[in-house]
């Protein structure tokens, strides 16, 4: 999924109205997704009303749009602030359900490769992660990557399986057996096994003090990172996706171990700071494990039990291959394409 160019006309936002000169400027960008932003912070919902039919200019605005609304479903209440109280205004339900309705259009379009197809579930999710378990961006950060570089791309890609422990959470709500025991297993992984040092979350805050990682805003991030990130809001806000959720998380699952290794592998190489190995450390060990048992313990027995999700659990680790393909892609061009050359020769 490429940005298109921002060719937008101004027209009359909510924006134009509440800001300047500079404002009009910016919404060339993300037209759509501002003046949501802006009128979110409303306390009268008016201006809201006035959104409910509009379209988002392209791609980038269609993901800007869905990770605002996506923030007011999910993210913490400190930082969404009064503006959740917006969560399941009509306009915001149908903005969601318009961009949504674009995105799913497109990703329905992706289709197995050819001998996948008649695999069953687990097999077909086994070889779709062997396919690109480790993409050439992975061995340039291990062998080539200069240390601002392997920090550049730690900040767009946000650790393995970023906000993971809220997916599995939503995930689990209404299974049973040894699935909804599988992803409880999963889940308390995630909380450091009880201890509050451990936790992920808490491990990649340590990291990203320990390089400086920089906050990267998502108006320089590629329109792909947008769609990384926002096919999580996508699962977690829709419980019809929920066996495409099963899949997409265990696909991530199933390909973070080896990459995790990598960056290691460049962490050792550029002398990287002690504290900012627990985090992938962790991922490298802990994740071929989760893998394996999310296919065996999870998928399997859902599968037996509804035979009607093993498509759909495929369908969502394509998607997520897909998406996260895309992305890797433009982080290869934005960061590594002349070097990576050399280490593909290698
Ligand atoms: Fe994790
Ligand atoms: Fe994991």
């Amino acid at each position: 999924m490429k940005a298109e160019p921002p060719t937008l006309p101004i027209g009359e936002g909510i924006s134009a109205a509440l800001g300047g000169e500079n404002e009009a400027m910016n919404r060339t960008t993300t037209p759509l997704a501002d003046d949501l932003s802006a009128a979110l912070q409303l306390s009268d919902p008016s201006a809201l009303d006035a959104l409910g039919s509009r379209r988002p200019a392209d791609q980038r605005d269609r993901f800007a749009t869905l990770l605002h609304i996506y923030e007011l479903h999910t993210a913490p209440l400190e930082r969404v602030g009064t503006a959740a109280r917006w969560q399941h205004h009509p306009a915001v339900a149908a903005l969601k359900q318009t961009c949504e309705a674009e995105w799913l259009s497109e990703l329905e379009q992706l289709s197995l490769p050819g001998d996948l197809a008649e695999a069953d579930a687990v097999d077909a999710m086994r070889a779709l992660a062997a396919r690109d378990r480790l993409p050439d961006i992975y061995k340039w950060l291990a062998r080539t990557a200069s240390w601002p570089e392997v920090v550049h791309f730690l900040a767009l890609e946000g650790g393995p399986d970023a906000g993971f422990d809220d997916l599995v959470a939503v995930c689990q709500v209404g299974l049973s057996g040894p699935a909804k025991m599988e992803l409880a297993t999963n889940y308390w992984d995630e909380m450091g096994d009880g201890s509050p040092d451990d936790v992920h979350t808490t491990l990649h805050d340590r990291l990203a003090a320990a390089i400086e990682m920089p906050a990267i805003p998502l108006d320089e991030q590629p329109v792909t990172a947008l769609a990384r990130t926002a096919l999580g809001g996508l699962f977690a806000t829709n419980r019809w996706l929920q066996p495409e959720m099963l899949g997409a998380l265990g696909l991530i699952e199933l390909q973070a171990g080896p990459r995790c290794r990598l960056v290691l592998q460049a962490f050792d190489r550029c002398g990287a700071p002690e504290a900012a190995y627990p985090f992938y450390e962790v991922h490298a060990e802990v994740d071929p494990r989760h893998g394996k048992d999310w296919l065996e313990k999870a998928i399997e027995p859902t599968v037996r039990d509804h035979p009607d999700w093993a498509e759909r659990i495929v369908r969502g680790a394509l998607w997520r291959s897909a998406v996260n393909a895309a992305f890797l892609a433009d982080v290869t061009t934005m960061l590594a394409e002349p070097e990576l050359a050399e280490v593909t020769a290698a």
